[in-house]
Parts: structure tokens; sequence; C-alpha cells
């Protein structure tokens, strides 16, 4: 085991990197425009009454003081195969969804077809956690995919389900 003090680490980024997660992609129409992010830091079940689930999104985002305003936000889990979808919302294109297929809600929240879990969100509560945000979300609905499996990010790669079982 390699022991990394925090104040002489290089680069705290790489320690966290070693916690694996799924990606979420955190989407809505904001006055009219698709707007999106991918995030790592998702976490569910921060409560069950109500549902909330929690994102850390970096203050330098220009995109969620764009998503911080819709009714209705859309948490689509990432499935094996989209990939390329995370590094297009991951960029700073602001034609973000050129290439991306979606579809919307009334309210806003975007599907993003292929994921293994979507959430019909609202914003609850954020809390400023030094760099980034902390945005608690109200889970309005949810829509499971069993067919789908997630994405795995971890290590600073994509791994898929089947890979973390056989490592
Ligand atoms: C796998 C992956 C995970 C990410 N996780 C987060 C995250 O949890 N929080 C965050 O603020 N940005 C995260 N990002 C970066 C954002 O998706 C994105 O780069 C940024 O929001 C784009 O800039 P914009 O918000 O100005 O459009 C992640 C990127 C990737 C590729």
């Amino acid at each position: 085991m390699t022991v990394m003090n925090i104040s002489e680490s290089p680069d705290i980024r790489q320690a966290f990197s070693n916690f694996p997660s799924g990606v979420a992609a955190i989407c809505a129409v904001v006055d009219g425009v698709p707007k999106g992010l991918a995030a790592s830091s998702f976490t569910v079940g921060v409560s069950l009454e109500p549902p909330l689930v929690s994102v850390a999104v970096q203050n330098s985002s220009t995109t969620w003081p764009f998503l911080k305003r819709a009714e209705r936000i859309g948490v689509s889990i990432l499935g094996t195969g989209q990939e390329a979808t995370c590094r297009q919302l991951a960029s700073k294109n602001p034609d973000k969804f050129d290439e991306i297929s979606y579809t919307s809600t009334d309210g806003g929240a975007i599907i993003i077809p292929g994921c293994s879990l979507w959430l019909d969100c609202s914003l609850f509560a954020e809390y400023p956690a030094g760099d980034h945000v902390v945005a608690l979300l109200e889970v309005h609905s949810a829509d499971v995919h069993l067919h789908e499996s997630p994405i795995i990010f971890h290590n600073s790669k994509f791994k898929t389900l089947d890979l973390v079982r056989s490592n």
C-alpha cells in the first residue's frame, strides 16, 4: 500500500480517482437550449425521504448556472458504450448537443437514450464546498433500465462492470 500525505501529494485528483464511480449526465433544456455536463461526483441515496441525490460541480462550470435555473433536471447514468457522449458533455464546446441524441420532458429534463438509470430531478439545495458547489437534487421519478450496464470511471479510465468483476 502507498501512503500519501495529502499536503505532500503531487495530485490529490490521482488519489481520488482510485475511488470507482458511475458517470452521470446532468442535463436540461434551459431557455430552449440543451445544456449538460458529465459528473463522476454524483451520489445516490443522500436521503430517502425526500429522495435526494447529490453532485459536486466545479465553481468554474459555465453550464451549471444554466442548469440550476431549470424547472427539472434530468440525470442519465451513462451506459457502456456512451464514453463519447461523456467526453462531449465534458467538453467546453458550446454546441455539446450537436452530436448527442436526446429527448426531453415537458419540464425540460433531458433523457439520454442508452442510460442505465434516469432520474427526473429539481434543485433542492446548494452548498459551497471549496472550489465546488454541492448540489442536492430532489428525485421526482426514476426509470431503471436493467438491461443497460453503467460505465465505471476508475483511475481516470472508463471500465465496464464485467471488467471490474474479472479484475
Ligand atoms: C468522467 C468525467 C467526470 C467528471 N466529473 C465532474 C464532476 O463530478 N463535477 C464537475 O464539476 N465536473 C466534472 N467533469 C467535468 C465536466 O463534465 C465538464 O468538463 C465541465 O462541466 C464542462 O465545462 P462547462 O461546465 O463550462 O460546460 C467530469 C468530466 C469527466 C470526463
